[in-house]
């Protein structure tokens, strides 16, 4: 089983060449181009693509060159929790404690127009890496997932599903001026209209007693063992990831993360037999993640679990 990191063509790291703003960052790459333990970091390649000043993207000869390589895509599925641009000095209940809402620079909006903009051109890169019947999820709350949505129909991907994750232990509402937010959307996608997405109902349906699985899933954030090697603010449960993984791969499919933060992704991949790409802009975070994936080669019992669904 591969388990690498590799900035690939995916990478959602734009040079805008000439714009006001630029969505590249300097990914930092480790001291002998390699993360321990066989998880390989590369740092970002900003070189592929260039988004013009009118929007359209031009390819250099580096992705030219991948186009002819793989001109039907390289995954079967990808699973991207990107941004969700909310850390814009909110407050949040934290272990009890009132504390801001600050998980990292690249999670402040720069305003619709530039998050949408940014949506639009990793979600594009990540069509065209797509094989043809391949599918994508991407996780998101309110402050993302409507442009989500619209960047999707934009560029022609068909919207399979709009799956409801429900916390069922969410922070309180401090301000008592809201209901308290307890779920996030993940939007279910195949690559195009023609595209024959693979679903595995009947995977689905035994992990639901029996019934069809609907599309509300109650799952608890990530478990304290799930964080054992390092927190992640925004770490998915490795159970949603297995559950998405389930529903629409088979064994050895190819898998691509272009937000892989702590590895989730790949953590459930290793414990399902499939292989993972992933795009990291934090090599500490890529150093969390290749601990989590020898972990799981190290101990591959059911730490992992799928939960019963409800
Ligand atoms: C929402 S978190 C993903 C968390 C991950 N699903 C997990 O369970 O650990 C998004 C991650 O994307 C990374 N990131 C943000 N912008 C990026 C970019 N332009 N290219 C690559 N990674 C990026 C951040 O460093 C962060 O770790």
């Amino acid at each position: 089983m591969a388990k690498k990191s590799d900035s690939g063509h995916a990478s959602p790291n734009a040079t805008r060449r000439g714009a006001r703003t630029s969505y590249r960052k300097k990914a930092p790459p480790p001291e002998n181009g390699h993360a321990s333990n066989g998880l390989r970091s590369a740092p970002a390649s900003s070189s592929a693509f260039v988004l013009r000043e009118d929007g359209t993207i031009e390819a250099n000869e580096d992705a030219q060159a991948g186009d002819h390589k793989y001109p039907d895509g390289r995954f079967e599925m990808i699973f991207a929790d990107p941004p969700y641009f909310l850390s814009n000095g909110g407050i949040t209940c934290h272990a009890g404690r009132m504390v801001k809402v600050d998980k990292g620079d690249w999670d402040k909006s720069r305003g619709p127009e530039l998050n949408h903009e940014f949506n639009m051109e990793w979600l594009r890169r990540c069509q065209r890496v797509l094989k043809p019947n391949g599918s994508i999820w991407v996780s998101g709350t309110h402050h993302v997932i409507f442009s989500i949505g619209y960047a999707m129909q934009q560029l022609s991907f068909k919207i399979l599903n709009d799956i409801a994750w429900e916390k069922p232990n969410p922070p309180p509402n401090l301000s008592c001026r809201y209901f308290t937010h307890s779920t996030e959307t993940i939007l279910w996608a195949a690559k195009n209209e023609k595209s024959r997405h693979t679903f595995n109902y009947q995977i689905m349906r035994e992990a639901n007693r029996g019934k069809q699985m609907k599309t509300v899933w109650e799952m608890a954030a990530p478990r304290n063992g799930e964080k054992a090697f390092g927190k992640h603010p925004t770490q998915k449960p490795v159970a949603l990831v297995e559950r998405c993984l389930l529903a629409s791969t088979n064994e050895g499919d190819l898998v691509l993360d272009p937000f892989l933060g702590n590895g989730t992704t790949a953590v459930a991949c290793a414990s399902l037999s499939r292989r993972c790409v992933g795009v990291e802009l934090e090599s500490n975070y890529v150093e969390i993640a290749a601990k989590r994936v020898e972990a799981v080669f190290r101990e591959p019992s059911d730490l992992f679990a799928l939960p019963a669904p409800r």
